[in-house]
Parts: C-alpha cells; sequence; structure tokens
C-alpha cells in the first residue's frame, strides 16, 4: 500500500521567534505550525511526512504543478552556468528569449515585456509606466490613478494606494495622492451562486464617466483592475464590464492595465484572461505563474505605442529612469522558460478551459451546506463565502484553514471567512472531486 509518509528527513527549527511571517497570524502559527517540508506535483509534504493535497496551487502560483523536474533542472542549470549578469547596461540572452515568449503569449500588440520579481513591483512599474508614458507624451497633467474597491495589487505603495483592501490600507498614512476608485462589481443579492460572469453589473463600469466628470480626463493617466479579483474572493467581472472599461478609457484617453498577476498563465483558460474577455489592456502586469513558483518573477506587458514613446532622444541616454537589481535574473528566466515549455507541450491553458465545467460543478455541489452564502467559481478557481461567527470576522475562515491543513490534509486559501481555492492546472477530475469532498467535511465541521 502506499505510503502516506515521506522518507525524508526534515530539520526541524528550534526557534520559530524571528522570522516575522507575512500576512499571517504570527502567535497563532508558532503555537500552532503549519510547516512545508517538500512538494511534488499537486501534493504538498508534511514534516511529520503528511501528503496533503495543494488546493491553492501554493498562492495562486505553482500552475504547472510543485517540483517539476524540467524547471528543477533547468534552474540548477542556470545556477551552474550563469549565477547573475547586470540587469542594467549588460543583460544575458534568455532575459530575450523569454520576453519574446511572454510577448507572443499575448493579445493584440502587447509585446515589449519589463521585468520585476513580484507582482507588487510589477504593477508599481505599471503605474509609474502610465504616469511617464503621459509625461513623455507632453501630458504631464495627467497623474491621477484609478483602482477599484476589493482590488488587490500587492503592497508596494503604489499597489495599495489604487488597491481596495482597508486592513491593507488603514495603517499606512496617506499612500500616494490623487487616487481614486470604482466600486467592487461585487453584489451578492444580485449574483449569488453565479457560475462565471455575473449578468448584473456591466453599469458599474459607468462609474468611470463620473469620475471623469468630476477630475477631468486631462488629470487622468491610468485605470487598473484586475479582470478576476482573486484575492478578495475571486469576483469574475460582470459580462460586458471590462469591454465598457475599455471603451470609456478608449473615449478620455486613459491607460487601463489589467492586473494579470493570478489570472495570467492558464488560470482562466487562456494565457490572459485579456483574451478570454476579449479585451485589450494597455498593460498587463504579470507574477506568480510565469515561473510556476519557482523563482520570484514578476513583470509588466505594454503596448508597442507605449514602448515607442520612450524611445527617442539622444541614443546614449537612459529612456525609463527604472528597474531592479534582480530584473530578468538568469535563474527566474531559465525557470520561466522552462515553465512556458510545460504549459505548451502539456496544453493546460486548454486543460484548464476544459477542467472549468467539471470544476464548478463540483464546487456548485456545496451549495447548502451549513453558512454557505455564496460559491463563485470561474476558470480553475473559485472563491465560497461562509457566514461570520458571532465572535468575530475572519474565525470562521480561520478554523476552515486549520481544519484543512491538520484534519483534512488539504491547503487552501482563505480570507476573512471566504475560502478560495485555485488548484494547479494539472489537476485531475478525480482529484478535484477529492477537493470539494473534504472542503465539505471542512465546512461541517466548522459549522
Ligand atoms: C492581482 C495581484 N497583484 C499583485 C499581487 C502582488 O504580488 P506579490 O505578492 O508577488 O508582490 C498579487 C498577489 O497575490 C495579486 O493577486
Amino acid at each position: 500500500m502506499a505510503s502516506n509518509r515521506s522518507s525524508a528527513t526534515a530539520i526541524v527549527p528550534n526557534d520559530l521567534e524571528p522570522y516575522w511571517m507575512p500576512f499571517t497570524a504570527n502567535r497563532a502559527f508558532k503555537a500552532r505550525p503549519r510547516l512545508i517540508a517538500r512538494a511534488k506535483d499537486m501534493h504538498y509534504f508534511t514534516l511529520d511526512g503528511r501528503k496533503l493535497i495543494d488546493a491553492a496551487a501554493g498562492l495562486w502560483c505553482t500552475n504547472a504543478g510543485h517540483n517539476r523536474d524540467p524547471i528543477v533542472a533547468a534552474i540548477q542549470r542556470q545556477a551552474a552556468e550563469l549565477d547573475y549578469a547586470p540587469a542594467f547596461q549588460f543583460s544575458h540572452p534568455k532575459a530575450f528569449e523569454l520576453a519574446s515568449r511572454i510577448a507572443a503569449l499575448a493579445p493584440g500588440d502587447l509585446d515589449h515585456v519589463f521585468f520585476c520579481n513580484s507582482g507588487s513591483e510589477a504593477v508599481d512599474t505599471a503605474l509609474k509606466i502610465a504616469l511617464a508614458f503621459h509625461n513623455v507624451r507632453g501630458n504631464a497633467s495627467r497623474v491621477r490613478l484609478i483602482g477599484r474597491e476589493r482590488g488587490y495589487h500587492g503592497v508596494g505603495f503604489g499597489g495599495v494606494a489604487v488597491g481596495g483592501i482597508v486592513g491593507n490600507r488603514k495603517m499606512f498614512g496617506a499612500l500616494i495622492a490623487g487616487v481614486d476608485h470604482l466600486s467592487t462589481t461585487y453584489n451578492r443579492a444580485e449574483q449569488a451562486f453565479t457560475v462565471g460572469e455575473p449578468e448584473w453589473g456591466a453599469h458599474l463600469a459607468d462609474e468611470l464617466d463620473r469620475l471623469v466628470a468630476l477630475h477631468d480626463a486631462s488629470t487622468i493617466a491610468a485605470v487598473i483592475v484586475e479582470p478576476v479579483a482573486a484575492s478578495t474572493g475571486v469576483l469574475a467581472p460582470p459580462k460586458g464590464y471590462l469591454q465598457k472599461l475599455r471603451a470609456i478609457c478608449d473615449k478620455h484617453g486613459i491607460l487601463l492595465i489589467f492586473d494579470e498577476v493570478i489570472t495570467g498563465f492558464g488560470r482562466m483558460g487562456y494565457a490572459f484572461a485579456a483574451e478570454r474577455y476579449g479585451v485589450i489592456p494597455d498593460m498587463i502586469t504579470f507574477a506568480k505563474g510565469v515561473t510556476s513558483g519557482a523563482v520570484p518573477m514578476g513583470g509588466v506587458l505594454v503596448r508597442k505605442h507605449i514602448y515607442d514613446a520612450f524611445m527617442r532622444g539622444p541614443e546614449h541616454v537612459i529612456e525609463l529612469f527604472h528597474g531592479y537589481t534582480y530584473s530578468a535574473h538568469p535563474l527566474a528566466c531559465a525557470a520561466g522558460l522552462a515553465t512556458l515549455d510545460i504549459y505548451r507541450e502539456e496544453g493546460l491553458f486548454e486543460r484548464a478551459r476544459k477542467l472549468e465545467t467539471p470544476w464548478a460543478q463540483a464546487a456548485m455541489g456545496l451549495k447548502g451546506l451549513p453558512n454557505v452564502l455564496d460559491i463563485r467559481p470561474v476558470g480553475m478557481t473559485v472563491g465560497i463565502d461562509l457566514a461570520s461567527k458571532p465572535d468575530g470576522v475572519g474565525k470562521r475562515g480561520f478554523e476552515a484553514l486549520e481544519a484543512a491543513f491538520y484534519d483534512h490534509d488539504l491547503t487552501l486559501r482563505a480570507v476573512g471567512d471566504t475560502l478560495a481555492m485555485s488548484p494547479p492546472l494539472i489537476v485531475s477530475e478525480d482529484q478535484i472531486g477529492e477537493i470539494f469532498d473534504k472542503v465539505g467535511k471542512i465546512i461541517r465541521q466548522v459549522a
């Protein structure tokens, strides 16, 4: 019989205190740690050798599955061959190769790539490019940035400012000036238990016209939205909403940025969700799935006219005063190329498209369980809202996260009292059944 125990000998840390963990309840974690020793394909293994099915692709990132041999080998080869090349005024061949491969996957003329190391850096890079783009074209008054309530754009000052999560904003002062927000597209009364894109809500894009009337188009640089707002609970765009946003941006000369840090690289059944929705933004931010989470990498795809606007003046002069020491790091580029090979060879984007229906059906099977207020499957993701406990928002969600890990050998995301799942795209139909069977038990356990 296959053992659920790992033969790996894992080192157990003797002091959990010094590491200040990100977006984590540190005291609760350190009292009852959830440590992961190794991973393979769809599974994590704990220090004591338990095998957990990963229903969250790590943090929405390991789209090709964990520890895939070709990615591991590519990273190992690269580390032995070229550890680092200066990112400024020098480079290495794989940076150009990866940019070409990503540009080829992107729709329309999104054909230039600026590399960085995370989703947060990608967002701040895109916002800076938007401001600088208008500046080089003589429109320096276009400085306002528009985000959306319940948007998550990482943790840089720019990303937090355009983001719409109060907990991420309230401690950090005035952030950056000149930011406004569209309303969230989510309305439970109108949309509960919708599979895919809701019918209700396209009219909310008209708020952009209202903000233009308030501020004037000549002051607005860009609008940034996630095509599907993932981190705050998987909120699919209402039918026609993104198309409307595009049209209003065009009307007023405002750049449209899609933050595809989660929706990119197959999560929505396509290389980018822009393709699913038939809307070409001016920039796409990406990260996570580009290397299947194996090495940190992010980037911004920009349309040709944006890149071209900067390519003028004396040729020895730097065109954009922005970049990171580790932009297009050789290890990240090697991992990215190997990851894109897997996506292509295994047809993982098409696979996600095919699995979307069985995934959604399995998710909707949880309707009617105690405290389930909404279930929202879209692409290979789902958000499940649970009613909060009377003694605290987020408590039931946290209990579900703990129950999943300790009692049901499953990892998922809990955001407040919303459970979110987004498995690696190699998930089988049997494993989809296993995941939702476990989630059903967890929901009953925390009732
Ligand atoms: C849409 C979006 N943008 C930006 C980020 C930030 O990415 P990172 O954590 O790599 O900085 C995330 C992370 O989940 C995200 O979902």
